[in-house]
């Protein structure tokens, strides 16, 4: 068994962050990371992030448009310190070594994104996110900072009260990829999930294989509940035989979209009159599809997204990884050519429901960056938000899992007085199903049962007695097939545009998923680099979480932000300025509703209407 002061799982922006900050706070800390950090997909983060530096602009400015963006669901408390902290956090970052892109007199250049009133994306070229990791990585070895890396964290060790939160979290289990060898991570005071986004859960994604769901469905299963998962990002260009990521940047630059006619539609069709291309995403996504289902698509699929205008030596100056990334994955030269670009899955809004300092209901289980919902992003997160979200929140849940007092939170979390049961809506999932789980198949779980004390070493007992289920089964389903199922469903039916039978739909073929992998075995017989086996694992948490997205999807009968409701094409805020949030009650997912904060420091955020 391994011991440190803090666990953090995840090495990505948000996990880096938060392990250096713990460090700093005097905790002995770790790191536990299925990837090599420099592998983890903060790397794929292209654009940038934003931070009021500038004259002319300030954290009020930012914290409106993070609200507008958000469609009026971001929790005041949250967004404020975003864009306070954001100032900060991101200098800290360019005194740590980051190479900003700069101006000619050496400031660093800040770009316009979508939804922003004032250009305040601060970038790397095209690749901030690589940059970002490596600058974070270079003070975690500095700092001799333990990094666990290639140990895929299966499970977490938490009590078993029957209220979440008074459950406690006592450490992680995990497999150590190159030895097959499983093993417990005791945290003496705190375990901080950092393990990124869903992505997978989705057929079309710009997201990498690695984004699975693991610490929402760790936790979900633990017991914290999963905040507002029905907003799903659909970023407005990936590109359509892979969804690899066209970054917003190209927009920023000046890119323009066109359709099949040549038309900039954004402003011919009226979707934008006074944004354009840099409206926020969920309003440029639904117009693409718009014009292809209206059949003023590209070959009936995607439009087109033309930078020629700017000329070669601004696009090898701020985009030159956009001319590579087009030529190698589509074929096309952006210097002769318009690229193809479509709606793809990129980003989870919602997640682990935590409060400003990273903290779950669980005592000692924390959450931050995209698998966290704090709530900063509401139902849109605006492009360049991600990035100082995981550095903001990052370094809070790392300071405050060390033992920091960070003062008393404003967000509530778990199941409380504040809160509201659903009751209206007829759930299409049936009771038993999650019975089945328990009856000792290979998917067997809902929760570590074991008291305090014997938390660690039962939930490893539990581990590897499901490997040994799962390698000892000589036949049956492979995971690539329930989890190409569960990806094509998603894509199908929990898409841009969403209709009530669809979503049952989706939550009927989920459910049938979760039944077939009760009978799912591992074929390769490897105890060391066995990736069918992580697969497997992966595949199960990429179910739960799937199955919390139909459901949040289902229940919220409105259209706000990314999520859009044939039946229901209007904002109520009347009955829906709510977070939706599911938790794993005794192996059923169960709903319940709490209001989102609109009063900030010095003012309320009055819902206003949103257009760009
Ligand atoms: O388009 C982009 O470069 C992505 C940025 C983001 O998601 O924040």
């Amino acid at each position: 068994m391994y011991e440190h002061d803090v666990i953090v799982v995840g090495a990505g922006g948000a996990g880096l962050r938060a392990a250096i900050a713990a460090n700093e706070a005097g905790a002995d800390t770790a790191i536990v990371s299925k990837l090599h950090p420099v592998r983890s997909h903060t790397g794929a983060a292209e654009g940038g992030i934003n931070a009021a530096l500038q004259e002319g602009d300030d954290w009020e400015l930012h914290a409106y448009d993070t609200m507008k963006g958000s469609d009026y669901l971001g929790d005041a408390p949250a967004v404020e310190t975003l864009a306070q902290d954001a100032r900060e956090d991101t200098m800290r970052l360019e005194h740590w070594g980051m190479p900003f892109s700069r101006e000619e007199d050496g400031r660093v250049s800040q770009r316009p994104f979508g939804g922003l009133s004032y250009p305040r994306t601060t970038y790397a070229g095209a690749e901030t996110g690589h940059h970002l990791l490596h600058t974070m990585y270079e003070q975690v070895v500095k700092r001799g900072i333990q990094v666990y890396d290639e140990w895929y964290v299966m499970n977490l060790a938490t009590s078993d009260e029957d209220d979440p939160n008074d459950r406690e979290c006592h450490g992680v289990v995990a497999y150590d990829v190159q030895s097959g060898q499983i093993e417990g991570f005791k945290a003496n005071n705190g375990v901080v999930l950092a393990t990124g986004g869903p992505g997978q859960a989705f057929d079309h994604t710009t997201n990498a294989v690695s984004c699975t769901g693991d610490g929402h469905a760790m936790a979900y299963r633990a017991g914290a509940p999963l905040e507002d998962m029905e907003f799903i990002q659909f970023h407005p260009t990936s590109l359509p035989s892979t969804g690899v990521l066209i970054s917003e940047g190209v927009r920023g630059e000046g890119g323009i979209l066109f359709n099949n006619e040549g038309e900039r539609f954004m402003f011919e069709y009226g979707y934008a009159n006074n944004s354009g291309e840099l409206a926020s995403r969920d309003v440029v996504a639904r117009a693409e599809l718009t014009e292809v289902d209206e059949g003023r698509g590209v070959d009936d699929e995607y439009v087109h997204l033309d930078m020629r205008h700017l000329g070669e030596e601004r696009i090898l100056d701020r985009l030159e990884n956009i001319l590579h990334l087009a030529e190698d994955f589509e074929g096309v030269d952006g210097l002769v050519e318009p690229m193809p670009v479509k709606p793809g899955q990129h980003y989870a809004m919602g997640g682990i429901e935590t409060d400003e300092n990273g903290q779950t209901c669980i005592n000692g289980l924390y959450a931050a960056g995209e698998c966290a919902c704090v709530s900063v992003h509401g139902g849109n997160r605006l492009g360049g938000n991600a990035l100082p979200e995981l550095i903001v929140f990052g370094k809070r849940a790392g300071r405050h899992a060390a033992g920091e007092d960070l003062g008393d939170p404003e967000i509530r979390t778990g199941y409380g007085d504040d809160v509201e049961d659903e009751t209206e809506t007829d759930l299409p999932v049936q009771p038993g199903a999650a019975g089945l789980e328990r009856s000792g198949g290979v998917a067997a779980d809902g929760g570590v049962a074991a008291d305090a004390e014997g938390a660690l070493e039962r939930a490893v007992e539990r581990e590897r007695d499901r490997v040994d289920r799962l390698m000892n089964k000589d036949s049956g389903v492979q995971h690539a097939e329930i989890r190409s199922k569960l990806q094509q469903a998603m894509t199908d039916y929990v898409n841009v545009f969403r209709t009530e039978a669809g979503v049952k739909k989706a939550l009927k073929i989920i459910r049938e998923c979760r039944e077939e992998y009760q009978d799912v075995y591992v074929d390769d017989p490897s105890t060391t680099f066995n990736t069918d086996l992580q697969q497997t694992y992966e595949t199960r948490n990429l179910i739960d979480v799937a199955e919390t997205i139909a459901l949040g999807a289902l229940v919220r009968n409105e259209f706000r932000g990314a999520h859009w409701r044939q039946e229901n094409q209007i904002r109520d805020d009347e009955n829906w300025l709510k977070h939706t949030l599911v938790s794993w009650d005794d192996g059923e997912p169960s709903i319940f509703y709490r209001p989102v904060i609109l009063e900030g420091e010095e003012k309320t955020y009055e819902p206003k209407e949103r257009s760009y």
